[in-house]
């Protein structure tokens, strides 16, 4: 279905909560907790962290930002995690063909991360916007199939219909009868909207070339730099419209022309510079709370392992990012209410509710995993609520345990403590106090039973291989792959992968492939500006 039949362009009322772009944010409050700066154990006593500290080294943290797979930095997404962290966890915890899931992917950082080693990827989100960025990148095309497309779309454009039907002013298409909004119209130079719009309305989302295309063009719809469609907003997230209007007025913004056409061939060539992933992934469109449920029905109807060995996932955070505002113009141009997608995803929650919500998820989660399965969930332990300043941290990954993991008969493995520079938070654009809404991330390692949680245990010490792209060995295996459209059936030794000896779990200690070496050497950013994420 053409996509422009389900467009109905609204715009947010209200700045995204936790403060504005434009510095709405309360000023900082001094710093309040405790004098240790650790949670208290919610039923008094030791702090959970300390009780149980997972032994982990956080060491993607010593790669460079954009370590990992190509594809990654498609799209910009708020509160994303590294491709580092969940390689950190694949390449212990799973062999090649093992299903990894992601009950609330957002931009699809562990399911691609899982394909790339060879896992099957399945990464679930009740956004579409994150389905469509999961979706594309688990599944994308071939270079030549997408430069074919591009080229039949650039001469669709050109044949449009002549401007009696077609205007071919930015003007005429901001009327009522169009339904552009003002705000989208001030942020492109007529002859770029007009592309865009002709996009927007022949793109078919269904497809998986057309969708690659949606998903690259919303990671290039604004941004500051000459690969960016427009130049009037960050790329992190697009300001409120009633800033923008002022913006745009009090700097008399004038959008430079940019080929939509030129610009796409420029960054899909960027994000397809590597050999595809050897796996192919799974992206589900749906709530976490029955994530688990569909997963194994969807691996049952593909004849795919039946079983989840490793999760690894990042529940949404409390009160800090609203996906619909902070995307509004992503949305318009892919057709989605952004005030209807607030209304629906749980972001929102007080604590209570989130704990509850958690539960649900970490039930329903049960019906997929293996006996041996290992559950990694990055909570962040907020110290703002809607850009207020609590009085002290939520200390959610214990609480998370005590009243969502715990009473689902989960067991612990422990909890890992990742402080946060404020500077690479991707909230760091909110302004001075961004940084502050979690600075710290909590890992809370669990496992459905004791077997699982021995195996967390027994593999956290393993070394990884940090060398990417993966050595031409694993070159083989992709093309092979990529030929058939089938997972890799598990491998020998090669890079990215731990292997252990002795035919054991991959979790227990034993023989590993390659020699770990972190890759200090960068990629480069790509085209002007792409490489940021
Ligand atoms: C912190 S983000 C995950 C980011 C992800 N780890 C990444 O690297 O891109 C949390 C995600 O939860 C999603 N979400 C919120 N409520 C949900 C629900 N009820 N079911 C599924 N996903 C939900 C949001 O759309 C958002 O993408």
């Amino acid at each position: 279905m053409a996509l422009a039949a389900r467009l109905e362009p609204r715009l947010p009322a209200a700045p995204p909560p936790g403060g504005s772009p434009g510095g709405c944010m309360p000023a900082p409050a001094p710093p309040v907790g405790w004098p240790d700066g650790r949670a208290p154990s919610p039923r008094g006593g030791a702090p959970v962290a300390d009780q149980a500290p997972f032994p982990l080294d956080l060491e993607w943290k010593r790669e460079r930002r954009l370590w990992g797979p190509a594809l990654h930095p498609m799209c910009s997404y708020l509160a994303a995690f590294p491709a580092g962290l969940p390689h950190a966890f694949i390449a212990r915890y799973t062999r090649p063909g093992d299903v990894v899931l992601d009950p609330f992917s957002g931009r699809g950082t562990t399911p691609l991360q899982a394909c790339a080693e060879g896992r099957i990827g399945v990464g679930n989100d009740l956004n579409p916007l994150a389905h469509l960025l999961t979706a594309a990148k688990v599944d994308p095309p071939g270079p030549a199939e997408l430069g074919r497309r591009v080229d039949d779309l650039e001469a669709g454009w050109a044949a449009r219909p002549a401007p009696a039907a077609w205007p071919s002013r930015g003007d005429d298409v901001t009327g009522s009868a169009s339904g552009v909004p003002p705000e989208v119209v001030l942020a492109f130079h007529p002859r770029t909207l007009e592309q865009l719009a002709y996009l927007r309305a022949v793109l078919d989302p269904a497809g998986r070339v057309d969708r690659f295309l949606l998903a690259t063009i919303a990671g290039i719809l604004h941004g500051r730099g000459r690969a960016f469609l427009s130049t009037l907003m960050p790329n992190a997230f697009a300001m409120p419209p009633g800033y923008v209007r002022e913006y745009a007025r009090a700097t008399g913004f004038h959008p430079e022309p940019r080929d939509v056409f030129a610009a796409l061939r420029l960054k899909t060539q960027w994000l397809l510079r590597e050999p595809l992933p050897p796996a192919r992934g799974i992206a589900i469109l749906g709530d976490a709370r029955d994530a688990g449920t569909r997963t194994a029905a969807i691996l049952r109807e593909r004849a795919l392992p039946g079983r989840v060995r490793l999760v690894v996932s990042s529940p949404p955070y409390l009160r800090v990012v609203r996906y619909g505002a902070a995307n509004w113009l992503r949305l318009w141009f892919l057709g989605i209410d952004p005030g209807g997608l607030d209304a629906r995803l749980d972001h929102a929650h007080r604590p209570r509710a989130y704990l509850a919500f958690l539960r649900e998820v970490l039930a329903d989660l049960r019906v997929v995993l293996a006996d041996d399965a290992v559950v990694v969930l990055v909570l962040g332990d907020v110290e703002s609520d809607g850009g207020h300043r609590l009085r002290r941290e939520v200390g959610l990954a214990a609480r998370a345990w005590e009243e969502a993991a715990e009473p689902e008969g989960y067991r612990l493995a422990g909890i890992a403590a990742d402080e946060v520079a404020a500077h690479r938070k991707s909230t760091r654009i909110w302004g001075d106090e961004a940084g502050q809404a979690t600075r710290t991330d909590r890992l809370l390692v669990i496992a459905p039973t004791e077997l699982g949680r021995r195996r967390a245990l027994a593999g956290a010490a393993l070394p990884v291989d940090w060398r990417w792209p993966p050595e031409p060995r694993a070159g083989v295996v992709v093309a092979a792959t990529q030929r058939t459209g089938q997972p890799p059936r598990p491998a020998g030794p090669r890079p990215g992968i731990v292997v252990v000896s002795g035919g054991g779990s991959p979790g227990a200690p034993g023989a590993r492939a390659g020699v770990p070496v972190a890759d200090g050497a960068g990629r480069g950013a790509g085209p002007a500006g792409q490489g940021r994420r």
